[in-house]
């Protein structure tokens, strides 16, 4: 099973960017160096534990990230805890949020044997790598990346904070910790992930004693996740708060309910049609993705059946897919101190790997006294 990458030509005109199209070139050449040798990279991609996973991380991400295990690539994952207050005061309780996410993880097939899962705030020794890359950054650089500045207007007239305003650098620090080479994600994310490369590279020239072959880092590379660009029901961005979502953890029934109310158009006959019919588009490509079919195939065969035969064919592909999932899923919430358990695994182990970088830093930087 290979994973699947942006190709150059699938790339959308809204993003015009050499830095994409350089992205998306070399996670081409990644993925078929993974297909080589697996153990020459080590993984790292992280969420945030703001709400269940939805179907949009399942086609998106999570789907990348099973299929590198698979590989037999290491990967490590971090709950980015932290990162949840950059833009807002709190969540709620975090810790549910966090158990939630994991028990998500090992329900997709996650499997805590081959990939390590952490939460960010458990890793001391990984926030001590912030203040060195703070000093490889300038305020200007982390004014202008752009994903920075979309979530503060996201706000709401809210000051920048300066944790938003340094997200980049503890990203980079997630990602730097444990000396990862291989970063899935999606395009939103590929500033901050230039400012990782950025800091490894400064980092080096620096502090690296002039040895090209030995950098303390590596230089990390993005590997674009597909570019499933999965709608709510209601034909708009998929989030929690607009409850439009089709989440993991929701039950056949609540499925079926918010698929029969999703938005669709007055056409009665049902095409595959993304720039002119969103909504009834959005509804077949789920129903591709579910059923691992062809978006226009899915259309030719409901045809004039129209949206209410498209949304009873959703609904049942989606519960089909899901249901070893949700099974899974179930299971694994009758036992609470496995979750606990995994957690507290990759925390140790996230621990290891995080003291043994700080202990090079530090030396490269002059700074070890004991
Ligand atoms: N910022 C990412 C998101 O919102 C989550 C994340 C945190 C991450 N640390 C990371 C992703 C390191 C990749 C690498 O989705």
């Amino acid at each position: 099973m290979t994973t699947n990458v942006h190709t150059v030509d699938a790339l959308d005109a809204s993003a015009p960017d050499a830095s994409l199209a350089r992205a998306a070139a070399r996670s081409l050449e990644l993925d078929a160096e993974i297909a080589i040798d697996p153990s020459r990279f080590r993984v790292l991609t992280g969420d945030r534990p703001t709400g269940n996973l939805h179907l949009g991380h399942y086609f998106g991400t999570l789907a990348t990230r099973v299929a590198l295990q698979r590989r037999g690539v290491e990967t490590i994952i971090v709950i980015a805890d932290y990162q949840v207050i950059a833009d807002r005061d709190g969540v709620g309780s975090l810790e549910e949020r966090v158990r939630s996410l994991v028990t998500d993880y090992l329900a997709v097939g996650l499997d805590p044997d081959r990939t390590t899962i952490f939460a960010h705030s458990a890793v001391p020794e990984l926030h001590q790598l912030l203040l060195p890359f703070l000093a490889l950054v300038t305020d200007a650089e982390l004014r202008r990346n752009p994903t920075v500045k979309a979530e503060h207007e996201g706000t709401g007239g809210r000051p920048m904070s300066g944790l938003l305003l340094t997200y980049p650098v503890h990203q980079a620090a997630d990602i730097l910790f444990c000396k990862a080479n291989v970063v899935p994600v999606g395009k939103d994310q590929l500033p901050h992930l230039e400012q990782a490369r950025v800091i490894s590279r400064r980092f080096d020239q620096r502090y690296g004693r002039g040895d090209r072959d030995r950098p303390v880092f590596p230089t990390p590379d993005a590997l674009l996740s597909p570019a499933v660009n999965l709608l709510g029901v209601d034909g708009q961005k998929m989030s929690k708060s607009r409850e439009n979502a089709i989440d993991l953890a929701m039950d056949a029934e609540t499925t079926a309910r918010r698929l029969r109310a999703a938005v669709t158009d007055g056409d009665r006959v049902i095409t595959y049609d993304p720039a002119r019919r969103p909504a009834v588009a959005n509804l077949v490509l789920l129903g591709a993705l579910a059923s691992g079919r062809e978006p226009h195939d899915v259309a030719a065969d409901i045809g004039s059946g129209g949206a209410r035969a498209l949304k009873q064919f959703v609904s049942d592909a989606v519960n089909e897919h899901l249901a070893p999932i949700r099974a899974r899923r179930a299971e694994i919430e009758r036992h609470p101190d496995l979750v606990h358990d995994v957690l507290a695994a990759g925390n140790r182990r996230a621990r290891v790997i995080a003291a043994a970088t700080l202990d090079e830093v530090r030396a490269a930087m002059w700074m070890r006294y004991d």
